[in-house]
């Protein structure tokens, strides 16, 4: 009875899926994570990092993760706790896979609130708000869109509602199914892409015309070529690789669990290995060049490349975007609001769609809930967690999230289900799993690399940032070692993070009351942002041990 149920679900057609897979992996992370993380690790010196972590750890994960969900999928298994289980038989498995329900609540919670400014900044570009605004006016306009304090009812009224709204769109076409992710995917991936053509022309033609008389220098091309010149020195900084890795991670949505789950509604013997491949170059085609090609460049057209190395954040393309697009003059400012605003909106919709479906696929396989419970308890778990993010963004919530939830976890998680994948369910297995059904031949070096090179790389990267040396010199450190003195940890690894190290340090040095107020309440929200994080990983962890003991009585009975 159960069974014939969750035989219906399963993706329309090929297109669909694809689009579908794109739309999931394209997102905010391709417009707005993507820049921000190259430009805040030296640009030219991240781009190499980031190509080899695509080709040794993306592709590979993406091989993986394809083929555990539809493996998976063929048990009835739609989410990670029980497809994990099904590959390995150890009863730590299943907990394993709590990460690939958590990460998707944990980054929805924050992803959907990037997802709400861009609707917002849609409808601000439609109603002329930023006409005439000064760059300063536009910057500030942003800063009290997120501020608590500037507002006059102490509730930001706006965010919220907007914040909300959105969750609630979420909801509605998660409550369709499978066939209204599909729809999403078929509207929004081709305006999106039109839309990021069109702007990369804009950005790409803009040259050294946009300099004014505060900004002499500025140049679209010192964007580019900042960010396309390599430089070799970042090979040895495993920050950059754990930034580059996190960053692979993030675009390609692996290491989440929301792939496996995508694939776990594919038939027996569909393919994977075309299909994964195909999925993933759409989404580095739209990140490498669509992504490269718009914020930075025309930023750095408008205001200098030095301004934006200094401002570079999540917030940078709201920050500046409308005022830029102004200088274009009334009529194409609000097309260019909408085109850009539109696009983050559909690169963010089909990716925070796709976040709700493994915590669905999980209580529909263990407890039988319908879409429409699942895609409302979905909703109301995005908000208990996303709501501070709204709140208290300003006092690093949202950071938090972020750094844990959205680039710690999947560096874990991926570690973890790379060694289940190619040492417990064994790689000829595996390899079969990948080839069967397959439309192309995939080269058997990847046997390999998915054997040795990937995990050992993940096991390089995790260990490298959990240990980071004080400024990022090895060479010193382990000599240090060597001669008996201690590990000086930097403050960017994840032990000193764990105890905010940098945060108690400024404390100590900082002399005013305000500054020391200000400091307290980060430590102060950056705890609550944990709390929330442990206790959501706990709440799942807790469902997926009840579910299994369910399994099990229903087994003996
Ligand atoms: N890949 C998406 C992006 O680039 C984010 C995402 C992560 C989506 C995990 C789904 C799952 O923005």
């Amino acid at each position: 009875m159960k069974n014939k149920t969750l035989a219906k679900d399963a993706w329309g057609s090929r297109l669909g899926l694809i689009l579908a897979m794109a739309g999931n992996a394209v997102g905010l992370g391709n417009f707005l994570r993507f820049p921000v993380q190259a430009v805040q690790n030296g640009g030219g010196a991240f781009i190499i990092p980031y190509l080899v972590c695509f080709l040794i750890l993306g592709i590979p994960l993406l091989f993986i993760e394809w083929s555990s969900g539809r493996f998976g999928g063929k048990f009835g298994n739609h989410s990670t706790p029980f497809i994990l289980d099904t590959m390995g038989k150890g009863r730590i498995w299943k907990y394993i896979g709590v990460f690939g329900i958590f990460t998707n609540i944990a980054v929805v919670a924050y992803y959907t609130y990037i997802e709400s400014w861009s609707l917002s900044y849609v409808l601000h570009s439609l109603m002329g708000t930023f006409e005439g605004m000064s760059q300063s006016q536009v910057a500030q306009f942003f800063d009290n869109y997120i501020s608590i304090s500037s507002s006059t009812t102490g509730i930001p009224f706006e965010p919220v509602v907007i914040y909300i709204l959105v969750l609630i769109l979420n909801v509605y076409i998660l409550s369709k199914g499978l066939g209204g992710i599909e729809k999403a995917a078929k509207i929004g991936m081709p305006l999106l892409i039109l839309f990021g053509i069109i702007l990369a022309v804009k950005s790409l033609t803009l040259g050294e015309s946009g300099r004014s008389v505060q900004f002499p220098d500025a140049s679209a091309w010192d964007g580019l070529n900042f960010l396309w010149t390599p430089q070799y020195d970042s090979l040895l900084n495993p920050k950059v690789w754990l930034a580059a890795a996190g960053q692979i991670f993030f675009t390609l949505s692996v290491g989440m669990g929301t792939i496996q789950c995508y694939a776990s509604y594919l038939k027996a013997n569909d393919d994977v290995a075309l299909n994964s491949v195909s999925a993933g170059f759409m989404n580095e085609f739209v990140e490498v060049v669509l992504g490269s090609a718009i914020v930075i460049p025309i930023a750095a057209g408008f205001l200098g490349l030095d301004w934006v190395l200094e401002n570079a954040g999540f917030g940078m393309a709201f920050q500046t975007m409308p005022f830029l697009f102004q200088q274009w003059g009334t009529v194409m400012a609000t097309f260019s609001g909408v085109f850009w605003f539109g696009l983050l909106f559909f690169a963010g919709i089909t990716s925070s769609l796709a976040m709700g479906t493994p915590w669905m696929g999980f209580m529909k396989d263990e407890f039988g809930w319908g879409m429409k419970r699942g895609a409302w308890s979905f909703g109301l778990l995005a908000l208990i967690m996303g709501l501070p993010t709204v709140l208290f963004y300003q006092q690093g919530f949202f950071d938090e999230y972020d750094y844990w939830g959205g680039t710690v976890s999947l560096v874990i998680f991926a570690l973890l289900e790379s060694i289940l994948f190619s040492w417990v369910f064994g790689i000829n297995k595996g390899w079969q799993e990948i080839m069967e059904g397959a439309d192309i031949h995939v080269p058997i070096i990847f046997k390999f690399i998915i054997k040795y090179v990937t995990p050992l790389m993940l096991l390089l990267v995790f260990i490298g940032a959990l240990v980071t040396p004080q400024g990022n010199d090895w060479t010193t450190n382990i000599q240090n070692l060597l001669s008996g003195n201690t590990w000086q940890l930097d403050s960017s690894s994840i032990i000193r993070k764990l105890s905010h190290f940098e945060l108690t340090n400024q404390l100590a040095v900082s002399n005013t009351p305000l500054k020391r107020e200000i400091i307290e309440d980060k430590i102060f929200y950056s705890n609550f942002a944990r709390i929330q994080l442990v206790t959501l990983f706990l709440f799942i962890a807790l469902l997926v041990y009840y579910a299994n003991s369910r399994r099990t009585k229903l087994f003996t009975k």
